[in-house]
């Protein structure tokens, strides 16, 4: 079963990006494309979370324990969308706000674009959450191999882990942040990472184990 719906949830989870070439390149996004290359790659970054930290709770609920072997398919998809959203806002943001007084392929426009970037995160908040949020996937994504588990073992392995609660968090506070008006998104995923968390709490006391099962 696993064998079978593995590769169909890998090709699932490519859907967003190819919609987003095939958009771009049929001139189906808004008058400005790179803002919604990033916006759109930043939701799926946070709906990737959410999906990742609802696969315990799937496999408490449903007692279905294969469905664990999904999720570090789902949190890398997370780290790969969360890359190009930092990507697209290197390139949409800083990249195209930059002067090139050497040229484009020169070596002060890479040094620029890390001072503009680095800038940026300094002195914008919602920036600075944001970028705390992607830097705390960079250690789960490197530690993400059998190998790795190996190496670090269950017991800590499971502890740096627990950072994907604090990449959800931050991912919601940095949405919040930066929109003006109607928070009802950023606050519809609040809750929603909210319950995600508070199952982990109820886990604790016992109501969802069932006999026989860890
Ligand atoms: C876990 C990491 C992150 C998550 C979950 C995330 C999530 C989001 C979400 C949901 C949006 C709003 C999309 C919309 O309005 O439809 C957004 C927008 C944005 N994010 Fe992120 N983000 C993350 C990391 C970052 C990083 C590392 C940067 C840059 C350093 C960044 C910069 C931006 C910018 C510039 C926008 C567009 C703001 C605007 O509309 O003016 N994000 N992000």
């Amino acid at each position: 079963m696993v064998r079978v719906v593995k590769p169909l949830v890998f090709v699932l989870s490519l859907g967003p990006v190819a919609w987003l070439v095939w958009a771009g390149l049929t001139g189906n996004l808004s008058a400005n494309p790179l803002s919604d290359l990033t916006n759109e790659t930043g939701v799926w970054t946070l709906r990737f979370l959410c999906i990742t930290l609802a696969i315990t709770p799937a496999r408490r609920l449903s007692g279905w324990n294969g469905v664990i072997r999904f999720r570090r398919m789902v949190g890398l998809f997370a780290f790969f969308y969360g890359t190009l959203h930092f990507l697209t806002y290197v390139i949409a943001d800083r990249f195209a706000s930059l002067d090139f007084p050497n040229g484009i392929v020169a070596w002060t426009t890479v040094q620029n674009l890390v001072k503009s970037v680095a800038e940026d995160v300094y002195k914008r908040p919602f920036i600075t959450v944001g970028f705390t949020a992607w830097s705390t996937m960079v250690p789960l994504t490197a530690t993400s191999t059998a190998g790795m588990i190996r190496r670090l073992g269950g017991k800590k392995w499971n502890q740096l882990h627990r950072l994907v609660y604090a990449t959800a968090c931050l991912g919601v506070v940095h949405y919040w942040w930066l929109v003006k008006a109607d928070v009802r998104r950023p606050l519809t995923y609040g809750v929603v990472v909210a319950a995600l968390l508070a199952f982990r709490l109820i886990k604790g006391t016992g109501v969802f184990s069932r006999p026989g099962r860890r």
